[in-house]
């Protein structure tokens, strides 16, 4: 076993410390489709045994550790299993982003090249051995990554302003974006920061840092729909960095955390799977004032995410499930500092990604 007791975590935690109030049911009438979270209020009942009620119990919670890993990684920016639930970790080896690394007009500053060192690391989940790495020579700043049910990884590289399908070689198979030059118009982005794949191929992107909007496309990745946070049914504002995205399929929901905005937002995918049809982009729920959302992923109808401190330092940073069937929310552990990214296995662990440390935190949440 590579994995050290995480200390800090034990004296920090702290299980049910509710944030159920902070789910919110929005006024749009979606009863007659079948839409979950459709009404009423949507309060934590504390006696209710959900997944994260299971954490009250404090023997549990020696169960997050930070995993050790057989090499040192970079600030890791995304993660997520492979089939053979194996980490696939998306890491900046030697480079970070600070202040010199974009110009003002969010273009990546000349002179720097692709980063040359390995930044995929494929690294065992239990023993954190690394056991292959590529992605040499190939992204500028690795942001999100995401594997599909055919097993393919996306990437976002916010530096490049793409977009990348990986294949089976770990190379691009499919790439979108101008490579280099930041925009708003269908052929580019503006510092992408996340994918999320249907089983159709159907896949939506998160951008981003100076765009607000998730553009939808087809497998082949011509758009089909572009959606932005809408003015008023929300009683919102426009995406202020959409950072991380989740499809819940079956629920016919593309959730986006809203970074500075500090929410999350869920929105019908459109992907008219079943006897549901309604089109991509109409909102259907949200989470306000939960702090900064750095990282969503969805299993079995929990959402689970990571937040970093809020703008004005009144949240801790924290790592929180929704039941996406119920609106139950909660927060499952706090004071997990610098977190980025998140996946869930099938066996109930989460495994969240931080930049500085560079490190991989796993919290059972079975
Ligand atoms: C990058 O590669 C160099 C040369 O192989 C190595 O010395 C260094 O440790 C690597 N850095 C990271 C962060 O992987
Ligand atoms: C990970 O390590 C464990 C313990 O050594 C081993 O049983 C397992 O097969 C390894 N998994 C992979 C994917 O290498």
């Amino acid at each position: 076993m590579l994995r050290a007791p995480l200390s800090l975590l034990l004296a920090l935690a702290l299980v049910g410390c509710v944030a159920g109030q902070y789910l919110e049911n929005q006024e749009y009438d979606v009863d007659e489709n079948g839409l979950p979270m459709d009404s009423g209020n949507t309060e934590l009942d504390e006696e209710d045994p959900t997944l994260v009620d299971k954490r009250e119990d404090e023997d549990k919670l020696e169960e997050a550790f930070i995993m050790s890993t057989s090499k040192p990684l970079g600030e890791i920016s995304g993660i997520a299993i492979d089939k053979k639930g194996r980490l696939v970790v998306f890491h900046r080896a030697d480079r970070v982003w600070d202040e010199n690394t974009f110009d003002e007009s969010d273009r990546l500053a000349a002179g720097l090249a692709p980063i040359a060192n390995s930044t995929i690391a494929i690294v065992n989940a239990t023993t954190g051995q690394v056991l292959e790495e590529h992605g040499e020579g190939l992204f500028y700043l690795p942001h999100g990554l995401s594997i599909d049910s055919e097993g393919n990884i996306w990437v976002t590289d916010v530096g490049s302003h793409q977009v990348h399908k990986l294949g089976a070689d770990y190379k691009p198979v499919l790439t979108l974006g101008e490579k280099m030059v930041p925009g708003t118009d269908g052929a580019h982005f503006c510092k992408p920061t996340d994918v999320a794949v249907a089983k159709n191929g159907i896949f939506f992107v998160a951008d981003g840092y100076c765009n607000s909007r998730v553009i939808k496309y087809d497998r082949n990745g011509n758009v089909l729909a572009v959606f932005e946070a809408p003015d008023d049914n929300l009683g919102s504002s426009p995406f202020l960095i959409p950072h991380s995205l989740a499809l819940i399929a079956d629920l016919n929901l593309l959730c986006v955390a809203d970074r500075e905005n500090e929410r999350v937002q869920c929105y019908s995918s459109g992907l008219a799977e079943g006897h549901r049809s309604i089109p991509a982009g109409i909102p259907i729920t949200s989470a306000e004032n939960i702090g900064r959302v750095y990282a969503i992923r969805e299993k079995n109808h929990y959402l689970v995410g990571v937040t970093g401190a809020d703008g004005d330092g009144t949240l801790e940073p924290q790592l929180f499930t929704m039941d996406m069937e119920t609106g139950k929310a909660n927060t499952f552990l706090k004071g997990i500092e610098n977190a980025h990214a998140l996946a869930i296995s099938d066996e109930g662990k989460v495994y969240v990604g931080q930049m500085q440390p560079n490190q991989i935190v796993v919290v059972d949440l079975a």
